[in-house]
C-alpha cells in the first residue's frame, strides 16, 4: 500500500482492493483534527469537564487519530486510555513513513512506534498521561469489560463496507459507550441517523471536515439499553 498526498498536504493510505484512502482525500489531518478531535474528544471534555477520558476507535490504521488525541490530551494533563480496534493491523515500517510524527511531540511520537508491536496484543502504558491498546481482531469479535466516553467509529466508507455500517455493527460498538458519551463519524446518512435514534441516541449533524458537508455526532441518552441489542424501530 502506498501512501498519497492529500489537500491539506499531510498523507494517507490508498488501500487497492478496498478502493478507498484511509483519510479524506481533501485533507487526512484536516479530517482527523476536525471530526475525531474538536468534534469529539474535546466536545466531550467541554461537557463533562473530566481530567481522564476513555477513547475506543473503530479502524486504528495508521494511528493518526491516536496520535493527535495523545498529543492534546498530553498538553492539557487529561488521562487518555486508549482503545483503537483494527483487523488489519499496517506493519511498523509503513507507519513510520507516515510523516505523522510531525505532527505531535517527538516523545509522543517514540513511544508510539517503539511500543506499537506490543500494543497489538496487549494494554501499554505509554507514559504518565496515555495509555494504548489495539486489539488485532474484527470489530465484530471485540469484547471489553472497559467502558468508554468517546468512540470514533472511522471504518472504510458504507459504499465499500457496508457490514460495518449496519444495525448489528453499530450495537456491537455502541454498547461499550457510557451513558453521555460521544459518538463521531465523518459521515451521516439517514439510515446511520435512523439506526442510532433506535439505539438510544441523541443525534446532531455537524458540520463536515472539509470536502463534507455535515458528519453525525450522536450522544448516548442514559435510558439507551446497554446490552448491544439491535434496534426496534
Ligand atoms: C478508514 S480506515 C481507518 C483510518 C484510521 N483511523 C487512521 O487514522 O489511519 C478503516 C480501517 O478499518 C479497518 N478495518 C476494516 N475492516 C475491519 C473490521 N471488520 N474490524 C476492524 N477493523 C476493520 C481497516 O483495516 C482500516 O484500517
Amino acid at each position: 500500500m502506498d501512501f498519497v498526498t492529500t489537500g491539506d498536504g499531510s498523507k494517507t493510505l490508498y488501500h487497492a482492493d478496498v478502493g478507498e484512502h484511509y483519510h479524506s482525500k481533501h485533507g487526512a489531518l484536516q479530517e482527523s483534527q476536525h471530526v475525531f478531535l474538536k468534534s469529539g474528544l474535546q466536545f466531550f471534555l467541554e461537557k463533562e469537564d473530566k481530567s481522564s477520558v476513555a477513547v475506543l476507535e473503530v479502524g486504528f490504521g495508521t494511528g493518526l487519530n491516536f496520535l493527535l488525541t495523545a498529543e492534546y490530551c498530553t498538553q492539557h494533563s487529561i488521562g487518555l486510555d486508549y482503545c483503537g480496534i483494527e483487523a488489519y493491523p499496517l506493519s511498523l515500517d509503513t507507519l513510520e513513513q507516515s510523516g505523522y510524527a510531525t505532527y505531535v511531540q517527538d516523545k509522543i511520537w517514540k513511544t508510539f512506534t517503539h511500543n506499537y508491536p506490543k500494543a497489538l496484543s496487549e494494554y501499554v502504558q505509554l507514559d504518565y498521561f496515555v495509555g494504548l491498546q489495539i486489539p488485532h481482531t474484527k470489530v465484530l469479535d471485540f469484547e471489553t469489560e472497559k467502558s468508554f466516553d468517546v468512540i470514533y467509529f472511522d471504518a472504510f466508507a458504507a459504499v465499500h463496507q457496508p457490514e460495518m455500517w449496519n444495525d448489528a455493527t453499530l450495537a456491537h460498538v455502541t454498547k461499550f459507550l457510557k451513558p453521555g458519551g460521544v459518538f463521531v463519524t465523518y459521515a451521516i446518512t439517514g439510515n446511520l441517523k435512523r439506526s442510532m435514534k433506535a439505539l438510544g441516541f441523541s443525534i446532531e449533524k455537524a458540520p463536515g471536515a472539509p470536502g463534507k458537508r455535515e458528519m453525525l455526532r450522536a450522544v448516548k441518552l442514559h435510558t439507551a439499553r446497554h446490552d448491544g441489542a439491535k434496534p426496534s424501530g
